[in-house]
Parts: structure tokens; C-alpha cells; sequence
């Protein structure tokens, strides 16, 4: 059995939109409506979806600065949560300016009182020697970096503390496709070497195929299949599953930079749908859809295997 790092019990998140002139909201974005999900210790899990689903707010959650609206997060850690940082996908606008490049790396391990100067610095040519960034490039600041160094800069940052677990939001989305392969050798070797958990946020389902032992795919703020990378992308039970991936090359292609945002529009997020979240583009649409569809564990060999469909078995589709 593998060790849980956490668990996500019926996430929900709302954010208040256009407000009447008492303050009160006349609308709401619903950003995530329920998500359930064990994430486990040393894996990278992979979650995919187009641009809206509720990537980011995840990540917010995941990160404790988003409260729930409704629903419980849980650390499976004795003493609390565990360590968990963030890498962005635009490593511009993440990086303090101001700073130095050693300031900007030590910042989220700096502990008042306790830190020198000099160990500080010490402890930054450390981490900047485990991200393949030279210790002498230290001292300048981060507009003098390429994008992908600065990307770099924003992984050491986020292994100062010695984290369990790196949430990647996007992480090389805002790279060269010759400084992606680099960006994600360097994660590989550090995950190995640091026994870290990734959660690794992506539109781009290529990133997430190279990169994840499990896919959690998303919809609407919801998760609608969730499983072993290779089960997944072989079986595709979920009709959005097959929707995004059909967008994409096929297996073994070189990661292309490839954008499901790049497939007809997401419906908005104001007004659920009463039924499954998907209906109305839907393919294989059928009686029954017109229910509200809960993420269910289906038969598929050993490993764990769950979709939100009513017809999740494959078969089936093939006749409509
Ligand atoms: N602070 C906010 N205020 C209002 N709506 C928001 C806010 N943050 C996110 N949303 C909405 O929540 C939904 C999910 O957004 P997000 O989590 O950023 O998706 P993704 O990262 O998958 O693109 C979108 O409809 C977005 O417009
Ligand atoms: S429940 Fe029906 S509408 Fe929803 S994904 Fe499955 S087949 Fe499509
Ligand atoms: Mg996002």
C-alpha cells in the first residue's frame, strides 16, 4: 500500500462575482465543485484540463491560500500539514526584481534571528548548484536570467525548505520547447533525489504524459477520471477524456506544445448544469445523463480506476 500525503474530501470553491449595492454578490464563479482525491507520497500526479476548469484554484487550495467553501483537505502528517511550495508558470512575474537572486532563493526558508548572512548565501550556492545554476550568478537579479534560469531560480526557491510536496502550476508552459525538456529532466532528478511529491497543474497533455505516474482529468471544477497515466490515456472511458486527448498527437511524438485550450469553448461556470457537468457536448450522450454523475470506481485490472459517466464502459461508445 502506498502512503497518502493528503486527501482532498468535496472541495468547493465559489468566488463572488458583480456585487448589488449592499455588497452582497449577484453571481458566482464556481470554480471547483467537489473534488475527491488521495495524493501519495513520491508521486507525480498529473491533473489536465482546459483553461477555466479550476487548475489554479487547486493549486490555491492545495497551498492553503484558498479556504473551501465547502469540503475538508486532510495532511496525512502527524505534526500537521506538511512543507508544500509552488513553482508558476511565468517565472517573470514571480520573482521579486528587487531581490538578488540569493535573497529571492533563501526568502521562504529564512527564519528570523536564526540565519547570517553568510549561511544564507551558503545555503542559496547549495540549491543553486542542485538547479544547475552557477553560485557566481548569484549576486545579480532575476531580469538578467533567461527564462528558463529563471525558472530554475524558482524551483530552488521552492526547495529551500526541504518541501514534501511541489505544487508545478504550469511550469514550463511559458518556455522554449528545447528548455521544457530541460526544465523537466531537472524535476525528474530532483523528485529522485528529494523523494518529493508533485502535483503538476497543466493544460498540456503532452507535460502531463512524459511527467505523471497517475492523471486526474478535470472538468467543470470537478474531477472526471482519475487513474494510472497509461490506463487512462489507453481506455479514455470518460467522453472528455477522449475529447481532450483526441486534440492532442499521439503516444511516442516528442512533446509538442500542443493546447486543448484549442478545443470548443468551455461552458461557463455562473450556472451548473443540473445534470452531468458534460452533457451538452457530449458525443455519447444518452438517457440517464440528464442525472448528476458521481466519480465511480470501475473495474480495469489492478489499479485504481475512477470516472464521472454512467457509460463509462468503453465498449459501448463504439455503437453510441
Ligand atoms: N479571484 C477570482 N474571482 C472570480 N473568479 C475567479 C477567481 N479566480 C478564478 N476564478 C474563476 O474560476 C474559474 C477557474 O479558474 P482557474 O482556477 O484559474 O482555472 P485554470 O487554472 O484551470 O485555468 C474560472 O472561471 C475563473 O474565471
Ligand atoms: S454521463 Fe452522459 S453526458 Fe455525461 S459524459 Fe457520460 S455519456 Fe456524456
Ligand atoms: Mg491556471
Amino acid at each position: 500500500m502506498s502512503d497518502t500525503v493528503l486527501t482532498l474530501d468535496n472541495i468547493h470553491v465559489r468566488f463572488p462575482l458583480n456585487r448589488n449595492w449592499r455588497g452582497h454578490p449577484r453571481a458566482w464563479a464556481h470554480a471547483l465543485n467537489g473534488v475527491d482525491l488521495t495524493v501519495r507520497r513520491g508521486e507525480t500526479l498529473g491533473v489536465v484540463g482546459e483553461s477555466g476548469c479550476g487548475k489554479t484554484t487547486l493549486a490555491q487550495v492545495l497551498l492553503s491560500l484558498q479556504q473551501p467553501t465547502q469540503g475538508q483537505l486532510r495532511w496525512s502528517q502527524k505534526n500537521g500539514r506538511p512543507n508544500v511550495q509552488i513553482v508558476f508558470q511565468d517565472p517573470q512575474s514571480s520573482l521579486d526584481p528587487r531581490l538578488p537572486v540569493w535573497k529571492i532563493i533563501t526568502e521562504p526558508s529564512y527564519v528570523k534571528g536564526q540565519s547570517a548572512e553568510a549561511a544564507m548565501r551558503a545555503h542559496a550556492a547549495r540549491l543553486a548548484e542542485q538547479v544547475g545554476l552557477a553560485p557566481q550568478s548569484l549576486k545579480r537579479y532575476p531580469h538578467e536570467f533567461s527564462g528558463g534560469q529563471r525558472q530554475r531560480i524558482a524551483i530552488a526557491r521552492a526547495l529551500a525548505s526541504s518541501p514534501d510536496v511541489i505544487v508545478l502550476d504550469e511550469p514550463t508552459s511559458a518556455l522554449d520547447i528545447s528548455v521544457q525538456a530541460q526544465i523537466i529532466n531537472l524535476l525528474f532528478s530532483l523528485q529522485r533525489d528529494h523523494q518529493l511529491t508533485y502535483i503538476l497543474i497543466s493544460h498540456n497533455v503532452s507535460v502531463i504524459r512524459h511527467m505523471s505516474n497517475r492523471i486526474a482529468v478535470m472538468y467543470l471544477g470537478q474531477i472526471v477520471e482519475l487513474g494510472e497515466t497509461a490506463t487512462v490515456l489507453a481506455q479514455r472511458r470518460h467522453p472528455y477524456t477522449r475529447m481532450l486527448l483526441d486534440a492532442v498527437p499521439v503516444l511516442g511524438t516528442p512533446l509538442p506544445d500542443t493546447d486543448v485550450a484549442a478545443i470548443p469553448e468551455l461552458p461557463g461556470n455562473r450556472v451548473l448544469p443540473q445534470g452531468c457537468f458534460f452533457l451538452d457536448r457530449c458525443a455519447y450522450r444518452k438517457q440517464g445523463c440528464e442525472q448528476r454523475q458521481s466519480l465511480t470506481s470501475v473495474p480495469s485490472g489492478t489499479s485504481a480506476h475512477y470516472v464521472r459517466c454512467h457509460r463509462f464502459d468503453h465498449d459501448e461508445f463504439d455503437g453510441k
